[in-house]
């Protein structure tokens, strides 16, 4: 049985159904693979476990319950605190080790970076080190060793089309053009529906749709970084600043607190409804759209039309298009639930099993 130790960053949302998605998958990979999942260490904002014998599923269980009810592991019996995410990759890393990295913070660079040095691999849910500066993209990627399915619209398999099934045929990619946010798909759906911009930004943030603040929903920045990952992949030397970015407010309302802007919001209300009006005498309605053509990257609310895939796109739903010389008259359409930790971790699991197989 070939073992395979995984040192995961993250126990949110997303990392716990990547554990519990790995325990799931744990016999069924060892009878049909011959492949052992041990998990080797677990990290936290705060805390770490080691094992090196590898986590078993009783413990991994028992974990995932403290993290649940809001614990960190470095006040759980087995954990400790932890003093920086090498150190976890020094202590733990074993050859053939994986590190996964489902946080949402850019600090984990280093420790990817340590990983990828010492020959593991690694996967990402994390959007934040694949859209820092474009040396560290290249530097993160350049070995083949870092997927990053998650990224861009969860569990949908954007990444896998566009490197296995476009670019590695030598399809020449035209056009890209997708929504690849849950929430904005809620709001512009709402929008089409004839509700108020103000009510449906309440109603997404009461459905957990959206960040704590809004704000990082509706400034477009999210979907701004997972267009710049899928221009990099493309092969476009592009950096964060370089993609247009077109905020659902404007500056003047973002500068108060996360209250005072959602108090603040009724004002847009007749304005988001001139523009949807103005969409629907053309045939359009609004979406919220990433789009890439010609070595550039932009993302904004757009009128589109009614009867194409993206205006077609109902509530939370992600969707890309792509428009290439082979899918010319029709593009390549993917879509399908782009947010929700089951299916981001499935995206996750995807890339594990594509590293190790
Ligand atoms: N949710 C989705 O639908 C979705 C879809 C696609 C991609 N993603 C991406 O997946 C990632 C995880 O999402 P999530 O919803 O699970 O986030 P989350 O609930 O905020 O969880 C983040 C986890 O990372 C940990 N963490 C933060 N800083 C850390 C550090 N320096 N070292 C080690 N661990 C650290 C946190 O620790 P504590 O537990 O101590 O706070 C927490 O366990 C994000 O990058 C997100 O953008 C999410």
């Amino acid at each position: 049985m070939r073992r395979i130790p995984l040192i995961q960053f993250g126990l949110g949302g997303v990392g716990r159904a990547v554990i519990e998605r790995v325990l799931a998958a744990q016999e069924i990979f060892a009878r049909r693979e011959g492949m052992a999942l041990h998990y080797v260490a677990l990290c936290d904002s705060r805390g770490a476990v080691i094992a090196p014998d590898g986590l078993g599923a009783e413990d991994l269980r028992s974990l995932l319950a403290a993290k649940a009810a809001g614990q960190s592991l470095a006040d759980l019996p087995l954990g400790y605190r932890q003093d920086g995410l090498e150190d976890i990759v020094d202590l733990a890393g074993v050859p053939g080790a994986i590190v996964i990295d489902v946080t949402a913070t850019e600090t984990t660079a280093p420790a990817l970076q340590l990983a990828l040095q010492r020959g593991y691999s690694a996967v990402l849910a994390n959007k934040k080190p694949l859209a820092g500066p474009f040396a560290l993209f290249q530097a993160l990627t350049a070995g083949g060793r870092l997927r990053y399915e998650a990224t861009v619209g969860a569990g949908v398999p954007v990444i896998a089309t566009l490197r296995q099934a476009l670019l590695a045929a030598q399809d020449q990619v035209q056009r890209i053009e997708g929504c690849f946010s849950g929430t904005l798909g809620y709001l512009a759906t709402g929008l089409q529906a004839g509700e108020p911009f103000s009510a449906l930004v309440a109603q997404a943030k009461q459905l957990g749709y959206t960040e704590p603040d809004p704000r990082e929903d509706l400034g477009g920045m999210d979907v701004a970084r997972k267009a710049l990952i899928l221009a990099r992949t493309l092969g476009w030397p592009l950096e964060l600043a370089d993609v247009a970015v077109e905020p659902l407010f404007p500056p003047d309302l973002g500068a108060g607190s996360a209250t005072d802007f959602l108090a603040a919001l009724p004002a847009l209300d007749a304005s988001y409804r001139q523009r949807v009006a103005a969409a629907r005498d053309q045939g359009c309605t609004l979406r919220y759209v990433a789009q890439l053509a010609g070595g550039a990257a932009a993302v904004g609310l757009r009128s589109t039309p009614l009867d194409s895939p993206l205006g077609r796109l109902q509530g939370t739903d992600n969707l890309i298009a792509f428009h290439t010389d082979i899918y010319h008259n029709t593009p390549l359409v993917l879509q399908g639930r782009g947010a929700g930790a089951h299916g981001t971790a499935s995206g996750v699991l995807a890339d594990l099993v594509a590293l190790v197989t």
